[in-house]
Protein backbone atom coordinates (compact mmCIF):
# COMPACT_ATOMS: atom_id res chain seq x y z
CA UNK A 1 0.00 0.00 0.00
CA UNK A 2 2.73 2.37 0.88
CA UNK A 3 4.70 0.55 -2.00
CA UNK A 4 7.78 0.93 0.30
CA UNK A 5 8.75 -2.73 -0.09
CA UNK A 6 12.99 -3.10 1.00
CA UNK A 7 14.53 -5.68 -1.45
CA UNK A 8 16.90 -7.98 0.05
CA UNK A 9 19.27 -10.33 -1.98
CA UNK A 10 22.41 -12.58 -1.19
CA UNK A 11 25.42 -10.93 -2.22
CA UNK A 12 28.03 -13.45 -3.57
CA UNK A 13 31.13 -11.83 -3.54
CA UNK A 14 34.49 -10.69 -1.18
CA UNK A 15 32.67 -8.21 1.42
CA UNK A 16 35.02 -5.82 0.67
CA UNK A 17 35.05 -5.17 -2.98
CA UNK A 18 31.11 -4.26 -2.06
CA UNK A 19 30.74 -0.68 -3.45
CA UNK A 20 27.49 0.31 -1.81
CA UNK A 21 27.22 2.74 1.03
CA UNK A 22 27.74 0.51 4.38
CA UNK A 23 29.27 -2.64 5.09
CA UNK A 24 28.26 -4.24 8.52
CA UNK A 25 29.86 -7.00 10.49
CA UNK A 26 27.87 -8.70 13.56
CA UNK A 27 30.80 -9.01 16.25
CA UNK A 28 29.93 -11.45 19.34
CA UNK A 29 31.06 -10.15 22.82
CA UNK A 30 34.75 -11.74 23.19
CA UNK A 31 34.81 -13.15 19.55
CA UNK A 32 36.46 -10.59 17.68
CA UNK A 33 36.17 -12.14 14.06
CA UNK A 34 34.67 -10.66 10.67
CA UNK A 35 34.20 -13.74 8.01
CA UNK A 36 35.36 -12.31 4.28
CA UNK A 37 36.70 -9.26 5.92
CA UNK A 38 40.46 -10.17 4.64
CA UNK A 39 43.75 -9.85 6.28
CA UNK A 40 43.43 -5.87 5.95
CA UNK A 41 39.97 -6.01 7.79
CA UNK A 42 41.24 -8.34 10.69
CA UNK A 43 44.02 -6.00 11.51
CA UNK A 44 41.23 -3.39 11.31
CA UNK A 45 39.28 -5.05 13.69
CA UNK A 46 42.13 -5.48 16.30
CA UNK A 47 42.77 -2.46 16.15
CA UNK A 48 39.15 -1.24 16.85
CA UNK A 49 39.51 -3.88 19.73
CA UNK A 50 42.21 -2.08 21.15
CA UNK A 51 40.19 1.51 20.79
CA UNK A 52 38.87 0.00 24.37
CA UNK A 53 35.35 1.41 22.80
CA UNK A 54 34.10 -1.99 20.93
CA UNK A 55 34.04 -5.03 22.61
CA UNK A 56 30.93 -6.40 20.75
CA UNK A 57 28.66 -5.91 23.69
CA UNK A 58 24.65 -6.43 22.86
CA UNK A 59 23.43 -3.25 20.38
CA UNK A 60 26.72 -1.80 20.71
CA UNK A 61 27.92 -0.41 17.27
CA UNK A 62 31.29 1.24 16.13
CA UNK A 63 31.16 3.04 12.70
CA UNK A 64 34.44 3.74 10.69
CA UNK A 65 35.00 5.59 7.45
CA UNK A 66 37.35 3.86 5.63
CA UNK A 67 37.78 6.33 3.09
CA UNK A 68 39.41 8.81 5.64
CA UNK A 69 42.22 6.64 6.53
CA UNK A 70 45.59 4.42 5.35
CA UNK A 71 44.10 1.38 5.33
CA UNK A 72 46.20 -2.22 4.87
CA UNK A 73 47.69 -1.55 1.30
CA UNK A 74 46.56 -5.02 -0.13
CA UNK A 75 43.17 -4.98 1.31
CA UNK A 76 40.93 -1.63 1.08
CA UNK A 77 37.33 -1.62 1.68
CA UNK A 78 35.28 -0.62 -1.27
CA UNK A 79 32.16 0.47 0.92
CA UNK A 80 32.01 4.31 1.93
CA UNK A 81 31.25 3.43 5.72
CA UNK A 82 31.74 0.10 8.06
CA UNK A 83 29.57 -0.86 10.43
CA UNK A 84 30.41 -3.12 13.47
CA UNK A 85 27.12 -3.99 15.62
CA UNK A 86 27.56 -6.23 18.63
CA UNK A 87 25.72 -9.28 19.51
CA UNK A 88 26.56 -9.90 23.08
CA UNK A 89 27.36 -13.02 24.31
CA UNK A 90 25.13 -15.67 23.11
CA UNK A 91 21.93 -15.95 24.84
CA UNK A 92 21.45 -19.62 26.43
CA UNK A 93 18.53 -20.20 24.59
CA UNK A 94 17.63 -20.77 21.02
CA UNK A 95 14.87 -18.21 20.91
CA UNK A 96 17.22 -15.64 22.94
CA UNK A 97 19.47 -16.10 19.85
CA UNK A 98 16.82 -15.81 17.71
CA UNK A 99 15.70 -12.50 19.36
CA UNK A 100 19.35 -10.72 19.36
CA UNK A 101 19.60 -11.38 15.42
CA UNK A 102 15.90 -9.72 14.81
CA UNK A 103 17.36 -7.27 17.60
CA UNK A 104 20.59 -6.48 15.37
CA UNK A 105 18.40 -6.27 12.24
CA UNK A 106 16.97 -3.58 13.83
CA UNK A 107 19.72 -1.74 15.24
CA UNK A 108 21.58 -2.18 11.65
CA UNK A 109 18.32 -0.58 9.84
CA UNK A 110 18.30 2.23 12.49
CA UNK A 111 21.90 3.12 12.11
CA UNK A 112 21.73 3.05 8.42
CA UNK A 113 18.85 5.20 8.45
CA UNK A 114 20.35 7.85 10.74
CA UNK A 115 23.74 7.75 8.59
CA UNK A 116 21.68 7.75 5.40
CA UNK A 117 22.64 5.15 3.23
CA UNK A 118 20.66 3.07 0.77
CA UNK A 119 22.49 -0.01 0.17
CA UNK A 120 23.61 -1.71 2.54
CA UNK A 121 25.49 -5.44 2.80
CA UNK A 122 25.55 -7.29 6.05
CA UNK A 123 28.14 -10.35 6.17
CA UNK A 124 26.59 -12.78 8.44
CA UNK A 125 27.90 -14.15 11.71
CA UNK A 126 29.14 -17.49 10.09
CA UNK A 127 29.79 -19.08 13.75
CA UNK A 128 26.82 -18.34 15.86
CA UNK A 129 24.47 -21.35 17.24
CA UNK A 130 21.69 -21.23 15.27
CA UNK A 131 20.40 -22.75 12.38
CA UNK A 132 21.69 -21.16 9.25
CA UNK A 133 18.19 -20.97 7.59
CA UNK A 134 16.85 -19.21 11.13
CA UNK A 135 20.29 -17.12 11.38
CA UNK A 136 19.49 -15.51 7.81
CA UNK A 137 15.80 -15.58 7.92
CA UNK A 138 16.33 -13.73 11.63
CA UNK A 139 18.51 -11.05 10.63
CA UNK A 140 16.19 -10.77 7.33
CA UNK A 141 13.11 -9.86 9.43
CA UNK A 142 14.91 -7.66 12.07
CA UNK A 143 16.35 -5.84 8.58
CA UNK A 144 13.35 -4.90 7.08
CA UNK A 145 10.92 -4.79 10.32
CA UNK A 146 13.34 -2.19 11.56
CA UNK A 147 13.55 -0.51 8.33
CA UNK A 148 10.01 0.01 7.66
CA UNK A 149 8.85 3.62 8.08
CA UNK A 150 5.22 5.04 7.23
CA UNK A 151 5.07 8.29 5.49
CA UNK A 152 1.92 8.13 3.18
CA UNK A 153 -0.01 11.03 4.56
CA UNK A 154 3.28 13.43 4.84
CA UNK A 155 3.74 16.00 1.86
CA UNK A 156 7.27 17.31 1.86
CA UNK A 157 10.42 15.25 2.87
CA UNK A 158 12.27 17.03 5.92
CA UNK A 159 16.15 16.75 4.66
CA UNK A 160 17.06 15.98 7.99
CA UNK A 161 14.42 13.25 8.40
CA UNK A 162 16.03 9.27 8.64
CA UNK A 163 15.84 8.29 5.29
CA UNK A 164 15.17 4.34 4.16
CA UNK A 165 17.39 1.54 3.25
CA UNK A 166 16.77 0.85 -0.69
CA UNK A 167 18.25 -2.25 -0.94
CA UNK A 168 19.99 -5.00 1.87
CA UNK A 169 22.33 -7.23 0.74
CA UNK A 170 23.29 -10.78 2.85
CA UNK A 171 26.96 -12.41 2.26
CA UNK A 172 26.87 -15.80 3.76
CA UNK A 173 29.77 -15.16 5.91
CA UNK A 174 31.03 -19.01 5.09
CA UNK A 175 27.47 -20.68 5.92
CA UNK A 176 25.89 -22.71 3.04
CA UNK A 177 24.62 -20.14 0.67
CA UNK A 178 21.49 -22.12 -0.26
CA UNK A 179 20.25 -22.15 3.40
CA UNK A 180 21.02 -18.43 3.53
CA UNK A 181 18.75 -17.80 0.17
CA UNK A 182 15.99 -20.09 1.84
CA UNK A 183 16.42 -17.98 5.21
CA UNK A 184 16.47 -14.43 3.99
CA UNK A 185 12.93 -15.65 1.87
CA UNK A 186 10.98 -16.54 4.65
CA UNK A 187 12.21 -13.53 6.16
CA UNK A 188 11.36 -11.35 3.76
CA UNK A 189 7.62 -12.47 3.56
CA UNK A 190 7.33 -12.55 7.27
CA UNK A 191 8.52 -9.08 7.27
CA UNK A 192 6.53 -7.58 4.15
CA UNK A 193 3.52 -9.46 5.66
CA UNK A 194 3.96 -7.50 8.79
CA UNK A 195 4.43 -4.27 7.21
CA UNK A 196 1.47 -4.75 4.86
CA UNK A 197 -0.54 -5.26 8.59
CA UNK A 198 1.51 -2.46 10.27
CA UNK A 199 0.77 -0.33 7.09
CA UNK A 200 -3.37 -1.14 7.41
CA UNK A 201 -2.98 -0.44 10.65
CA UNK A 202 -1.41 3.33 10.48
CA UNK A 203 -3.87 4.12 7.76
CA UNK A 204 -6.50 6.52 9.48
CA UNK A 205 -10.68 4.98 9.51
CA UNK A 206 -11.39 7.38 6.45
CA UNK A 207 -8.94 5.52 4.11
CA UNK A 208 -8.48 2.48 5.80
CA UNK A 209 -12.85 1.39 5.29
CA UNK A 210 -14.49 -2.25 5.86
CA UNK A 211 -14.07 -1.87 1.94
CA UNK A 212 -10.65 -1.93 2.02
CA UNK A 213 -10.72 -4.99 3.89
CA UNK A 214 -12.67 -6.78 1.19
CA UNK A 215 -10.55 -5.26 -1.69
CA UNK A 216 -7.31 -6.13 -0.62
CA UNK A 217 -8.38 -9.71 0.28
CA UNK A 218 -9.80 -10.23 -3.05
CA UNK A 219 -6.50 -8.85 -4.75
CA UNK A 220 -4.48 -10.90 -2.45
CA UNK A 221 -7.12 -13.78 -3.81
CA UNK A 222 -6.64 -13.26 -7.37
CA UNK A 223 -2.33 -13.15 -6.35
CA UNK A 224 -1.98 -15.87 -4.42
CA UNK A 225 -4.01 -18.66 -4.91
CA UNK A 226 -6.69 -18.01 -2.20
CA UNK A 227 -9.95 -18.34 -2.84
CA UNK A 228 -11.42 -15.11 -1.62
CA UNK A 229 -15.43 -14.82 -0.20
CA UNK A 230 -16.47 -11.45 0.40
CA UNK A 231 -20.67 -11.21 1.91
CA UNK A 232 -21.54 -8.02 1.93
CA UNK A 233 -24.48 -5.99 4.07
CA UNK A 234 -27.33 -7.94 2.06
CA UNK A 235 -25.23 -11.51 2.65
CA UNK A 236 -25.13 -10.72 6.37
CA UNK A 237 -28.82 -10.36 6.53
CA UNK A 238 -29.55 -13.83 4.84
CA UNK A 239 -27.58 -15.45 7.09
CA UNK A 240 -28.79 -13.55 9.91
CA UNK A 241 -25.07 -12.20 11.91
CA UNK A 242 -26.97 -9.77 13.82
CA UNK A 243 -23.91 -9.00 16.06
CA UNK A 244 -21.56 -7.29 12.96
CA UNK A 245 -25.08 -5.80 11.10
CA UNK A 246 -26.24 -4.40 14.98
CA UNK A 247 -22.67 -3.01 15.22
CA UNK A 248 -22.72 -1.59 12.06
CA UNK A 249 -26.04 0.05 12.28
CA UNK A 250 -24.22 3.15 13.77
CA UNK A 251 -22.35 3.99 10.90
CA UNK A 252 -22.75 4.99 7.47
CA UNK A 253 -19.92 2.57 5.96
CA UNK A 254 -21.25 -0.67 4.59
CA UNK A 255 -19.75 -3.68 6.83
CA UNK A 256 -17.85 -6.83 5.48
CA UNK A 257 -17.45 -10.50 6.15
CA UNK A 258 -14.27 -11.38 4.50
CA UNK A 259 -13.21 -15.08 3.96
CA UNK A 260 -9.55 -16.35 2.37
CA UNK A 261 -9.15 -20.02 1.61
CA UNK A 262 -5.60 -21.62 1.62
CA UNK A 263 -6.79 -25.36 0.35
CA UNK A 264 -4.03 -27.20 -0.81
CA UNK A 265 -4.78 -30.56 -0.09
CA UNK A 266 -8.58 -31.91 1.00
CA UNK A 267 -7.31 -34.47 3.32
CA UNK A 268 -5.83 -32.27 5.41
CA UNK A 269 -7.53 -30.78 8.85
CA UNK A 270 -8.85 -26.82 8.47
CA UNK A 271 -7.48 -24.28 11.05
CA UNK A 272 -9.65 -20.92 11.10
CA UNK A 273 -8.39 -17.32 11.68
CA UNK A 274 -10.38 -14.61 13.15
CA UNK A 275 -9.81 -11.02 13.36
CA UNK A 276 -11.44 -7.94 15.13
CA UNK A 277 -11.83 -5.93 11.53
CA UNK A 278 -13.18 -2.84 13.67
CA UNK A 279 -12.21 0.20 11.21
CA UNK A 280 -12.85 2.40 13.76
CA UNK A 281 -14.23 2.36 17.38
CA UNK A 282 -15.80 5.50 18.68
CA UNK A 283 -17.45 3.18 21.59
CA UNK A 284 -20.89 3.85 19.49
CA UNK A 285 -23.78 5.16 22.06
CA UNK A 286 -21.78 4.24 24.97
CA UNK A 287 -18.58 6.74 23.73
CA UNK A 288 -15.42 6.83 24.54
CA UNK A 289 -14.01 9.55 25.63
CA UNK A 290 -12.43 11.84 23.27
CA UNK A 291 -8.77 12.22 24.63
CA UNK A 292 -6.85 9.52 22.54
CA UNK A 293 -10.05 8.72 20.62
CA UNK A 294 -7.67 8.81 17.16
CA UNK A 295 -6.20 5.45 18.17
CA UNK A 296 -9.44 3.61 17.86
CA UNK A 297 -8.49 3.33 14.09
CA UNK A 298 -6.41 0.31 15.37
CA UNK A 299 -8.78 -1.38 16.10
CA UNK A 300 -8.49 -3.71 12.65
CA UNK A 301 -5.03 -4.49 14.22
CA UNK A 302 -6.52 -8.23 14.86
CA UNK A 303 -8.09 -8.51 11.40
CA UNK A 304 -4.93 -7.14 9.58
CA UNK A 305 -2.73 -9.72 11.37
CA UNK A 306 -5.24 -12.49 9.64
CA UNK A 307 -5.06 -11.35 6.54
CA UNK A 308 -1.12 -10.66 6.25
CA UNK A 309 -0.68 -14.23 7.97
CA UNK A 310 -2.34 -15.40 4.69
CA UNK A 311 -0.91 -13.18 2.42
CA UNK A 312 2.50 -14.82 4.41
CA UNK A 313 1.06 -18.37 4.39
CA UNK A 314 0.33 -18.18 0.70
CA UNK A 315 3.99 -17.09 -0.32
CA UNK A 316 5.76 -19.70 1.93
CA UNK A 317 3.30 -22.85 2.26
CA UNK A 318 1.98 -24.60 5.61
CA UNK A 319 2.58 -28.16 4.91
CA UNK A 320 -0.14 -29.93 7.55
CA UNK A 321 -2.83 -27.95 7.05
CA UNK A 322 -5.64 -25.96 5.25
CA UNK A 323 -5.97 -22.43 6.43
CA UNK A 324 -9.47 -20.02 6.09
CA UNK A 325 -9.24 -16.68 7.54
CA UNK A 326 -12.79 -14.55 8.92
CA UNK A 327 -12.94 -11.08 9.24
CA UNK A 328 -15.47 -9.29 10.16
CA UNK A 329 -15.07 -5.34 9.47
CA UNK A 330 -17.27 -2.90 10.20
CA UNK A 331 -16.87 0.88 11.98
CA UNK A 332 -18.60 1.42 15.53
CA UNK A 333 -20.09 4.75 15.35
CA UNK A 334 -23.55 6.28 16.74
CA UNK A 335 -25.52 7.05 13.88
CA UNK A 336 -28.81 7.61 14.56
CA UNK A 337 -30.12 4.40 13.71
CA UNK A 338 -27.17 3.12 16.40
CA UNK A 339 -27.54 -0.17 18.61
CA UNK A 340 -28.65 1.27 22.30
CA UNK A 341 -28.15 0.03 25.46
CA UNK A 342 -30.85 -2.69 26.48
CA UNK A 343 -30.92 -3.73 22.74
CA UNK A 344 -31.45 -7.43 22.40
CA UNK A 345 -29.72 -8.70 18.98
CA UNK A 346 -29.17 -12.50 17.72
CA UNK A 347 -25.89 -14.06 16.51
CA UNK A 348 -25.76 -15.85 13.56
CA UNK A 349 -26.99 -19.29 14.56
CA UNK A 350 -29.42 -17.87 17.05
CA UNK A 351 -28.09 -17.54 20.54
CA UNK A 352 -29.12 -14.00 21.66
CA UNK A 353 -27.72 -10.47 23.38
CA UNK A 354 -28.86 -7.90 25.64
CA UNK A 355 -26.49 -4.89 24.78
CA UNK A 356 -25.30 -3.63 27.95
CA UNK A 357 -22.59 -1.29 26.59
CA UNK A 358 -22.16 -0.64 22.84
CA UNK A 359 -18.23 -0.17 23.13
CA UNK A 360 -18.32 -3.98 23.90
CA UNK A 361 -18.74 -4.43 20.21
CA UNK A 362 -15.86 -6.86 19.45
CA UNK A 363 -17.42 -9.50 20.67
CA UNK A 364 -20.39 -9.20 18.86
CA UNK A 365 -18.69 -9.25 15.39
CA UNK A 366 -16.56 -12.04 16.19
CA UNK A 367 -19.24 -14.25 17.77
CA UNK A 368 -20.82 -14.56 14.22
CA UNK A 369 -17.83 -15.22 12.23
CA UNK A 370 -16.76 -18.00 14.86
CA UNK A 371 -19.96 -19.56 15.07
CA UNK A 372 -19.96 -19.63 11.07
CA UNK A 373 -16.88 -20.48 10.42
CA UNK A 374 -16.79 -23.38 12.78
CA UNK A 375 -20.49 -24.41 11.24
CA UNK A 376 -19.17 -24.06 7.49
CA UNK A 377 -15.42 -25.25 7.77
CA UNK A 378 -15.22 -27.50 10.86
CA UNK A 379 -12.39 -26.50 11.55
CA UNK A 380 -9.82 -28.68 13.90
CA UNK A 381 -8.77 -25.60 15.97
CA UNK A 382 -9.57 -22.10 16.15
CA UNK A 383 -7.59 -18.82 16.95
CA UNK A 384 -9.08 -15.38 16.97
CA UNK A 385 -7.07 -12.06 17.14
CA UNK A 386 -9.01 -8.85 18.29
CA UNK A 387 -7.85 -5.84 20.02
CA UNK A 388 -10.82 -6.68 22.27
CA UNK A 389 -10.58 -5.22 25.70
CA UNK A 390 -8.39 -2.46 27.44
CA UNK A 391 -8.00 -4.54 30.63
CA UNK A 392 -5.60 -6.77 29.12
CA UNK A 393 -3.41 -3.62 29.20
CA UNK A 394 -4.17 -2.95 33.07
CA UNK A 395 -3.18 -6.65 33.52
CA UNK A 396 -0.48 -7.25 31.12
CA UNK A 397 0.79 -3.44 29.76
CA UNK A 398 2.27 -3.77 26.84
CA UNK A 399 4.60 -6.43 26.40
CA UNK A 400 2.64 -9.76 26.39
CA UNK A 401 -0.63 -10.27 24.52
CA UNK A 402 -3.26 -11.99 26.58
CA UNK A 403 -4.19 -15.78 25.13
CA UNK A 404 -7.32 -17.63 26.56
CA UNK A 405 -8.21 -20.88 25.51
CA UNK A 406 -9.79 -23.85 25.87
CA UNK A 407 -7.62 -26.47 25.53
CA UNK A 408 -3.81 -26.89 27.04
CA UNK A 409 -2.03 -28.44 23.88
CA UNK A 410 -3.60 -25.55 21.43
CA UNK A 411 -2.62 -22.89 23.93
CA UNK A 412 1.17 -24.46 24.32
CA UNK A 413 1.25 -24.59 20.70
CA UNK A 414 0.81 -20.95 20.49
CA UNK A 415 3.01 -19.66 23.25
CA UNK A 416 5.38 -22.17 21.92
CA UNK A 417 4.91 -19.79 18.25
CA UNK A 418 4.81 -17.07 20.37
CA UNK A 419 8.33 -17.03 22.11
CA UNK A 420 9.90 -18.50 18.60
CA UNK A 421 9.10 -14.88 17.37
CA UNK A 422 9.47 -12.70 19.71
CA UNK A 423 5.73 -12.20 20.39
CA UNK A 424 5.16 -13.40 24.38
CA UNK A 425 1.69 -14.82 24.99
CA UNK A 426 0.45 -15.33 28.68
CA UNK A 427 -2.22 -17.11 29.16
CA UNK A 428 -4.86 -15.99 31.75
CA UNK A 429 -7.80 -18.50 33.01
CA UNK A 430 -11.33 -19.11 31.72
CA UNK A 431 -14.35 -21.04 33.94
CA UNK A 432 -18.11 -20.93 34.73
CA UNK A 433 -17.57 -18.66 37.94
CA UNK A 434 -16.24 -15.60 34.81
CA UNK A 435 -19.20 -16.62 32.17
CA UNK A 436 -21.66 -16.37 35.35
CA UNK A 437 -21.05 -12.49 35.10
CA UNK A 438 -22.66 -12.46 32.06
CA UNK A 439 -25.95 -13.87 32.68
CA UNK A 440 -28.45 -11.58 31.35
CA UNK A 441 -32.35 -11.58 32.85
CA UNK A 442 -33.77 -11.43 29.25
CA UNK A 443 -31.68 -12.73 26.55
CA UNK A 444 -29.12 -16.03 26.87
CA UNK A 445 -26.45 -13.38 27.68
CA UNK A 446 -25.10 -9.79 27.93
CA UNK A 447 -22.41 -8.26 26.15
CA UNK A 448 -20.53 -6.88 29.17
CA UNK A 449 -19.96 -8.17 33.13
CA UNK A 450 -22.06 -6.36 35.70
CA UNK A 451 -18.41 -4.62 36.84
CA UNK A 452 -15.25 -4.52 35.52
CA UNK A 453 -13.79 -7.36 37.26
CA UNK A 454 -11.96 -9.53 35.07
CA UNK A 455 -13.21 -7.55 31.79
CA UNK A 456 -10.19 -9.92 29.47
CA UNK A 457 -11.66 -12.88 31.05
CA UNK A 458 -14.99 -11.73 30.81
CA UNK A 459 -15.14 -11.11 27.14
CA UNK A 460 -13.32 -14.09 26.06
CA UNK A 461 -16.17 -16.24 27.98
CA UNK A 462 -18.57 -14.63 25.57
CA UNK A 463 -16.73 -15.98 22.61
CA UNK A 464 -16.14 -19.02 24.28
CA UNK A 465 -20.41 -19.75 24.02
CA UNK A 466 -19.38 -19.64 20.13
CA UNK A 467 -16.75 -22.08 19.68
CA UNK A 468 -18.29 -25.24 21.30
CA UNK A 469 -15.71 -28.21 21.92
CA UNK A 470 -13.40 -27.04 18.83
CA UNK A 471 -9.88 -26.51 20.42
CA UNK A 472 -10.17 -22.39 20.68
CA UNK A 473 -7.38 -19.80 21.15
CA UNK A 474 -8.18 -15.80 21.84
CA UNK A 475 -5.09 -13.50 21.39
CA UNK A 476 -6.08 -10.17 22.78
CA UNK A 477 -3.52 -7.60 21.61
CA UNK A 478 -5.25 -4.68 22.98
CA UNK A 479 -2.01 -3.92 24.77
CA UNK A 480 0.40 -5.54 21.86
CA UNK A 481 -1.06 -4.04 18.52
CA UNK A 482 -0.26 -0.95 18.95
CA UNK A 483 2.71 0.65 21.34
CA UNK A 484 4.03 -2.79 21.53
CA UNK A 485 7.44 -3.34 23.71
CA UNK A 486 9.92 -0.97 22.34
CA UNK A 487 12.68 -2.59 20.51
CA UNK A 488 15.07 -1.63 17.41
CA UNK A 489 13.21 -3.96 14.92
CA UNK A 490 9.07 -2.50 16.69
CA UNK A 491 8.19 0.95 15.99
CA UNK A 492 6.03 3.36 17.65
CA UNK A 493 2.65 3.20 16.57
CA UNK A 494 1.37 -0.56 15.33
CA UNK A 495 3.34 -3.04 15.54
CA UNK A 496 2.09 -5.82 13.12
CA UNK A 497 2.15 -8.05 16.06
CA UNK A 498 0.58 -11.75 15.56
CA UNK A 499 1.20 -12.28 12.20
CA UNK A 500 4.54 -14.42 12.81
CA UNK A 501 2.73 -15.77 15.89
CA UNK A 502 0.17 -16.87 13.52
CA UNK A 503 2.61 -17.95 10.75
CA UNK A 504 4.83 -19.73 12.93
CA UNK A 505 1.97 -21.23 14.96
CA UNK A 506 0.46 -22.88 11.59
CA UNK A 507 3.65 -24.16 10.19
CA UNK A 508 5.12 -26.12 13.23
CA UNK A 509 1.33 -27.22 14.09
CA UNK A 510 0.60 -30.63 15.71
CA UNK A 511 -2.78 -32.42 15.96
CA UNK A 512 -4.65 -32.25 19.04
CA UNK A 513 -5.09 -35.10 20.61
CA UNK A 514 -7.60 -33.92 23.82
CA UNK A 515 -10.30 -31.69 24.38
CA UNK A 516 -10.16 -30.13 27.65
CA UNK A 517 -14.15 -29.72 29.28
CA UNK A 518 -14.88 -26.58 31.00
CA UNK A 519 -11.91 -24.37 30.14
N1 LIG B 1 -11.52 -1.69 21.10
C1 LIG B 1 -11.74 -1.69 22.49
C2 LIG B 1 -10.58 -2.27 23.29
C3 LIG B 1 -9.28 -1.52 23.23
C4 LIG B 1 -8.89 -0.69 24.26
C5 LIG B 1 -8.41 -1.70 22.18
C6 LIG B 1 -7.69 -0.04 24.22
C7 LIG B 1 -7.20 -1.03 22.14
C8 LIG B 1 -6.83 -0.21 23.16
C9 LIG B 1 -13.00 -2.48 22.82
O1 LIG B 1 -13.96 -2.52 21.83
C10 LIG B 1 -13.60 -1.85 24.03
O2 LIG B 1 -13.95 -0.71 23.95
N2 LIG B 1 -13.70 -2.59 25.10
C11 LIG B 1 -14.24 -2.09 26.31
C12 LIG B 1 -15.07 -3.17 26.94
C13 LIG B 1 -15.89 -2.69 28.12
C14 LIG B 1 -16.98 -1.76 27.65
C15 LIG B 1 -16.48 -3.89 28.81
C16 LIG B 1 -13.08 -1.71 27.23
O3 LIG B 1 -12.08 -2.41 27.24
O4 LIG B 1 -13.17 -0.70 27.91
ZN1 LIG C 1 -15.26 -0.80 21.92
ZN1 LIG D 1 -13.26 -2.24 19.87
Amino acid sequence: MSDQTTAIELFDQEPSTFTGDLLVYLVEEGHMQAAGFGAGGNRLLTKVQETGDFKGEKDQIFLLYPGLMTLDAQQTIAARKVLFVGLGKPDETANGRRERLRLAGGVIAKQAGAVKVKKVLVVLPGEYPLDTVEIAGCLSEGLLLGNYRFDLHKQAKDDDAPVRVERFFLHDGGLAAGAVREGLELGRILAEATCAARDMANQPGNCWTPAEFAEYAKKLGKKSRLTCTVFDKASLQKLRMGGILGVNQGSAQPPFLVILEYKRNKKRPTILLVGKGLTFDSGGISAKPPAGMEDMKCDMCGGAAVLAAMQAIAEIGVPGVNVVALVPATENLSGSAALKPGDVICHYGGKTAEIINTDAEGRLILADALAYGIKTYKPQAVIDVATLTGAVIIGLGHHYTGLLANNDQWAEQLIEAGARVGEPLWRLPLGPEYRKQIDSRIADMKNVGSDRSGGTIVAACYLQEFVGQTPWAHLDIAGTAWGFTEKSYIPKGPSGIGVRTLVDCLRQWRPIQSVDKNR
